[in-house]
């Protein structure tokens, strides 16, 4: 396991475009080296400006869409129309505006049963790689929030302890939600992991899950490191200000 690169953009429309830099670039590289690009994407407010710089004129045209598999780390329960759905996020600011076959589109079943659909997301993510063996994604984009959540893997969570398991159902309390998340071994076995993060109001949980002790329980966000993958966090300055040099 390397260690994780902190990238720290001066404000946060730069680190939009670092984060769409760096998926262009992922994007490339896994295409050429294996053909498609795999990628899960986070729900959440600070990934949609990313989205929509990948949907426009300045990057849309740098992916070759056809050979992109998009899954979702977690998604709400509730039904793909609804606002709060991660797959509903997605389609409006990425998904209708680039050329993607509708069969590369792979998202949970909010509307099902939750139990039923982390099965059914464990079996598709098995159909696409072909094998028993926990895949490795190509890339894995993360937010955190100020409680140190990240993916639906909150403090507490008995989703944060399952060995096995590549996505499970998860009844998160704070949200009064029911949630499908992608498990720690999951997400640790992939090629990248790259965090997004902004904002003075993430400065302080930051600097806990970055150097604070480890504490997993209460901080999920610490349990994510990669086995053999990069893990990379962006943050703009607001959100690294106390953090130690
Ligand atoms: C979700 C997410 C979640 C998110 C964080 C940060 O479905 O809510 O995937 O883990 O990334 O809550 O969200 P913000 O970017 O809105 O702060």
């Amino acid at each position: 396991m390397s260690n994780p690169i902190v990238q720290i953009s001066a404000d946060a429309s730069t680190l939009y475009t670092a984060a769409a830099e760096q998926f262009v670039a992922r994007a490339s590289d896994a295409i050429a080296a294996r053909g498609r690009f795999v990628v899960a994407l986070s729900g959440g407010n600070t990934p949609r400006p990313v989205y929509q710089l990948l949907a426009g004129d300045a990057y849309a045209a740098r992916v070759d869409w056809s050979r992109v598999h998009i899954f979702f780390g977690d998604e709400r329960c509730v039904p793909p129309d609804d606002a709060r759905s991660n797959y509903h996020l997605v389609r409006e600011t990425l998904l209708e505006r680039v050329h993607i076959p509708a069969s590369n589109i792979h998202r949970v079943r909010g509307e099902d049963d939750p139990f039923i659909a982390a099965l059914a997301y464990e079996q598709e993510l098995r159909a696409l790689f072909r094998a028993e063996a926990v895949p490795a994604l190509d890339l894995i984009l993360l937010g955190m929030g100020d409680n140190g959540h990240t993916a639906s893997l909150f403090p507490g969570a008995a989703a944060l302890r399952e060995p096995t398991r590549w996505v499970v159902a998860q009844y998160v309390e704070v949200v009064s939600m029911w949630r499908v998340t992608f498990t720690p071994p999951l997400i640790n076995a992939a090629r990248g992991i790259t965090f997004l993060v902004e904002g003075a109001a993430k400065a302080e949980m930051l600097r806990r899950v970055l150097q604070g002790p480890y504490q997993p329980d209460v901080l999920p966000a610490q349990i994510i490191q990669p086995t053999h993958g990069q893990m990379h966090w962006l943050v703009d300055a607001a959100a690294a200000a106390k953090l130690e040099p």
